[in-house]
């Protein structure tokens, strides 16, 4: 699999990151690990997860899918060979949400235990908290880098005005700074009026603030669920309404000119809008992976590219 330049972190990370919110919850453990089996032997090292994944899912409390891949690594021993990646800014169980830098430490440490590694390649402010200074929290990120508890920061659910205060304010105490941001994109826009609170969408100004500062752009929920291709899962009502119809009946049409299916074109479109954008793909078996990775293999012409952005207005 390809690699991508992290921000400026000099560390090479795969073009395609996996997602495993589910694995060990809605994900059995035996299908969570043959996906992590068939993503690793496709030459993908870059996991995502996260403190409380999946807390939601009735029966559990989260930590599962951190667990499942502690597990599953040391069956493997393939730790050194991964990207790991992890947050904490939610609530989940016994956890307050927000970014106070007690909660960034204690996190940390859980995340850690769970995983049963000794660093994380990269820590995530999973969500804003507009009720602790910036300060403390980058202070907190910076003292576990320090301590080579974590190698590289990000952040998530950030508007772009929010990560060049965080910026200015690592430069300025020569502090740790996050090196990308992980945000919800996908190929149809959220409709007027509509909002994925406490989720944010990348917009454009925030794509215009990574192009200029070359930090990388990790997005998510890019395939909404699977709404592009499934008759059981409609589209989520946020980015259904007028418009979306021009905008799907292009995305299939290419998708036939390629060969390729609609869920590959949708993150090929997004590849090839920027080298510096990498989706995060999730999948709850080895076929979804497969046509997922499949991205990977389609080429789309500067004609289809125009088609795929005009379509938007049309
Ligand atoms: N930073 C954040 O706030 C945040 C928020 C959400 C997610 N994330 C990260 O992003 C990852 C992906 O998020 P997501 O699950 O929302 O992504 P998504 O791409 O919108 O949806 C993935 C789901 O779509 C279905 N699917 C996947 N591939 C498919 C295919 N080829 N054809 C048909 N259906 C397919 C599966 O659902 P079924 O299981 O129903 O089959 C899968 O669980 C997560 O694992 C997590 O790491 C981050």
């Amino acid at each position: 699999m390809r690699t991508r330049q992290l921000g400026h972190t000099g560390a090479e990370v795969s073009q395609l990151c996996l997602g495993t919110m589910y694995f060990g919850t809605r994900v059995d453990p035996e299908m969570s690990r043959r996906v992590l089996d068939a993503y690793v032997e496709a030459g993908g090292t870059f996991l995502d997860t996260a403190n409380g994944y999946a807390h939601w899912i009735e029966g559990w409390k989260g930590g599962e899918s951190e667990t499942l891949l502690g597990k599953w690594m040391r069956e493997r021993g393939n730790r050194a060979q991964l990207f790991l990646a992890t947050k904490v800014g939610f609530d989940y169980p016994g956890v307050e949400r927000g970014l106070r830098a007690r909660v960034i430490e204690e996190e940390c440490e859980k995340s850690l235990r769970r995983l049963g590694v000794d660093y994380i390649d990269l820590y995530y402010a999973h969500v804003d908290d507009r009720n602790t200074l910036l300060e403390e929290t980058l202070e907190a990120f910076d003292r576990l880098v320090k301590a080579g508890k974590v190698r590289f920061i990000g952040a998530s659910n950030y508007l772009a005005w929010r990560l060049e205060q965080a910026r200015c304010i690592s430069q300025m105490n020569n502090w740790a700074s996050f090196c990308c941001i992980q945000q919800r994109y996908t190929y149809l826009p959220l409709q007027p009026g509509q909002s994925t609170a406490p989720q944010v969408m990348v917009n454009d100004d925030l794509l215009d603030y990574c192009r200029s500062t070359g930090m990388t752009l990790l997005a998510y929920s890019v395939l909404l669920g699977g709404a592009y291709t499934r008759e059981d899962r409609p589209l989520p009502r946020e980015f259904s309404g007028p418009g979306d119809e021009v905008r799907l009946s292009t995305l299939r049409a290419i998708a036939e000119e390629t060969g390729g299916t609609v869920n590959q074109v949708v993150m090929a479109w997004m590849m090839q809008l920027s080298p510096s954008i990498l989706p995060i793909i999730a999948a709850s078996n080895e076929e979804q992976l497969r046509d997922n990775l499949g991205a990977l293999d389609i080429r789309l012409s500067d004609e289809q590219m125009e088609r795929l952005n005009s379509a938007r207005f049309a």
